[in-house]
């Protein structure tokens, strides 16, 4: 189904044509000034200069070709020569009563791409920080929408499992318990079943190996000394592990595996999944082929040790480094690993498009990573490969979020910090019993935190603000949650004492009824949008400003009186605009309460 502006267009244009001029000058567009029209085309000002008449005069003769149009309510000239529109109800009417009908709101379905989301990008042994909510919600939502289009979208987890923080964790693990059989060279036997460590071990243990290898000028020779020591162990573990050696990789795994179960819970509550739970080590048994291929292709050489591939281009206004693809040694670097799971990637689902939504400062490594892929030719030349940066999320203070105490906020703590907040609100308003309290205001607040961070435009920073987020009114979660609730509610009223004989909407007798037809005619424009664009800020926007028409709607009409049509229609209307507030939340990925 086309969109409702395209519609109007074609009949623009057809008029631009008929006149004998070029029908691009046709573009309609929504107005500018609502107060005046519902839509507008301003084309008639170029076409001036083309033809060389006064505008003015093209649009008299477009619009008079147009009076007759049925969609029409009115179509008039305004000096120098815009082209006002507003559009007729039994038009609009019957459109929505269209998009009610169809399954998704009329968009046209893209179908059959295979789409990779790579979003998340948690590290093993490390907890989940305030750094990676923005990457989960993103990625999650922008996941969801690719599917609502009916592509094959796979979400990737990507864990960061192979790096240098493997070999940390496992020097420090090494230093504590010298005695564990894993680093035992000559132990035969069967390595313990049950974990020798919890999950809370490991986040204690990476930020200590973390500062063994800092240096600083205060400290003795010895200290400096012991600090390059613990660094160059952890590299060798690392290289180590990279070759599975016996042990090591034996307990890589146990710690792979105590995290990810932890990953996963903290994942759930954040209502985000994964398709995939790969890592960068997945990636590993692709570094060997993939080395080989830029051998051949003979675009890989030495440079101080490292194995390098020129990605410099020809327009390039800075310096770009060449991608390094091994570190001295051989050992895997965070290029090797994007670099291989690429390769994985065309291997395992020959994509489309592959989607990292990754933090904006990341930008650098990921022109290097793709050109880089590019040349060594293991990914299929159609397959996009697109960079979903995103900004950062700051304190008041302008500067990335931190804890009182000038910590890294854990996620957890943050997620519970909003349910509080929303917790504490409805407490000065509602007599609840305290379970039900509990339940809502953790749905509630992951609205809050959600809605919040998508209605940014994703490269964006923003501040993280509690009291904006959970307030009940303005652009916030709650504020859509509270007004779907409201709809739901009408709705139950309604079907306490009735049932429905008609399924159809009726022309709108209001203005504030046709500006709510008009709002919910342009839905299916916002989701594709959205989609092309990887835009849930649009979708966001669209939901605050449905909901500012419907409560004006709300107060004005008296949406459960009437005759039964008119009753029927309302309800109708209703029924969509519900329909469309759980689709949007969910593409956003949260849900409504029952009440609130
Ligand atoms: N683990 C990485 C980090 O903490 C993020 C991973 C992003 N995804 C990727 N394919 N590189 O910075």
């Amino acid at each position: 189904m086309k969109n409702l502006i395209l519609l109007l267009q074609d009949k623009v244009e057809n008029a631009f044509k008929e006149c004998g001029y070029n029908k691009e000058y046709g573009k309609v567009i929504s107005s500018n000034r609502p107060d005046l029209c519902e839509f507008q085309c301003d084309g008639a000002l170029a076409a001036a200069k083309e033809y060389k008449k006064a505008p003015f005069i093209i649009a008299e003769e477009v619009v008079k070709k147009c009076k007759d149009c049925k969609e029409f309510e009115k179509i008039e000239v305004i000096k120098p020569g815009f082209i006002n529109i507003n559009i007729s109800k039994d038009f609009l009417t019957e459109y929505c009563n269209s998009i009610n009908d169809e399954e998704k709101f009329g968009c046209q379905m893209e179908k059959d791409k295979v789409v990779v989301v790579d979003y998340g990008g948690p590290n093993v042994a490390k907890p989940l920080h305030v750094g990676h909510l923005r990457p989960a919600i993103i990625g999650e939502s922008i996941k969801r929408i690719h599917r609502f289009f009916e592509n094959k979208v796979i979400g990737d987890v990507h864990l960061g499992d192979w790096g240098l923080q493997m070999g940390l964790v496992i020097e420090e693990l090494k230093y504590r318990h010298p005695d564990w059989p894993y680093f035992d060279e000559n132990f035969n036997g069967e390595y313990p079943r049950e974990a020798l460590f919890t999950v809370s071990d490991l986040e204690e243990i990476y930020p200590c190996a973390s500062g063994k290898t800092k240096v600083n000028e205060n400290m003795t020779e010895e200290e400096i000394k012991n600090a390059n020591e613990f660094r160059e162990n952890a590299r060798k573990n690392t290289a180590y592990l990279q070759e599975k050696k016996k042990g090591y990789y034996d307990l890589w795994k146990k710690i792979v595996e105590i995290s990810v179960k932890d990953l996963k819970e903290n994942y759930m509550k954040l209502g985000v999944d994964f398709d995939l739970w790969l890592g960068e080590s997945d990636s590993q048994e692709y570094v060997k082929p993939m080395v080989e291929k830029m051998k051949n292709l003979g675009i890989i050489y030495e440079s101080d040790g490292a194995m390098v591939v020129d990605v410099q281009e020809p327009t390039d206004t800075s310096e770009i480094n060449p991608c390094m693809v091994l570190k001295t040694g051989g050992v895997s670097c965070y290029q090797t690993t994007d670099l291989a799971t690429i390769m994985q990637r065309q291997i395992d689902f020959n994509p489309s498009e592959i989607i990292y939504v990754v933090d904006l400062r990341q930008e650098l490594h990921f022109i290097q990573v793709f050109r880089c892929a590019r040349k060594a030719e293991i990914i299929n030349k159609d397959c996009k490969l697109t960079f979903l940066g995103f900004g950062t999320m700051n304190g008041k203070d302008g500067k990335p979020f931190k804890t009182r105490n000038g910590g890294v906020m854990r996620l957890e703590n943050l997620i519970d910090e909003v349910n509080k907040k929303v917790y504490e609100k409805m407490n000065e308003t509602k007599e609840m019993q305290e379970e039900e309290k509990l339940k809502i205001s953790k749905i509630v607040g992951l609205a809050a935190l959600k809605y919040a961070d998508l209605s940014n435009q994703i490269s964006k920073d923003y501040i993280f603000d509690i009291d904006k987020f959970t307030s009940i009114e303005g652009k916030t979660g709650p504020y859509i949650l509270y007004t779907l609730v409201r709809i739901k509610s009408i709705l139950n009223k309604f079907y306490e004492n009735n049932s429905l004989k008609e399924d159809k909407i009726l022309n709108p007798v209001e203005d504030i009824e046709k500006e709510l037809l008009l709002k919910i005619s342009r839905y299916n424009q916002v989701l594709e949008e959205s989609y092309v664009e990887n835009a849930p800020s649009k979708i966001c926007t669209y939901l605050y400003e449905l909901a500012n028409i419907f409560n004006s709607y709300y107060q004005k009409v008296k949406i459960l009186q009437g005759d039964s049509k008119r009753l029927d229609s309302n309800i109708v209307l209703l029924t969509l605009m519900k329909k469309i507030f759980e689709n949007g939340i969910d593409l956003l990925g949260f849900e409504a309460p029952e009440r609130m």
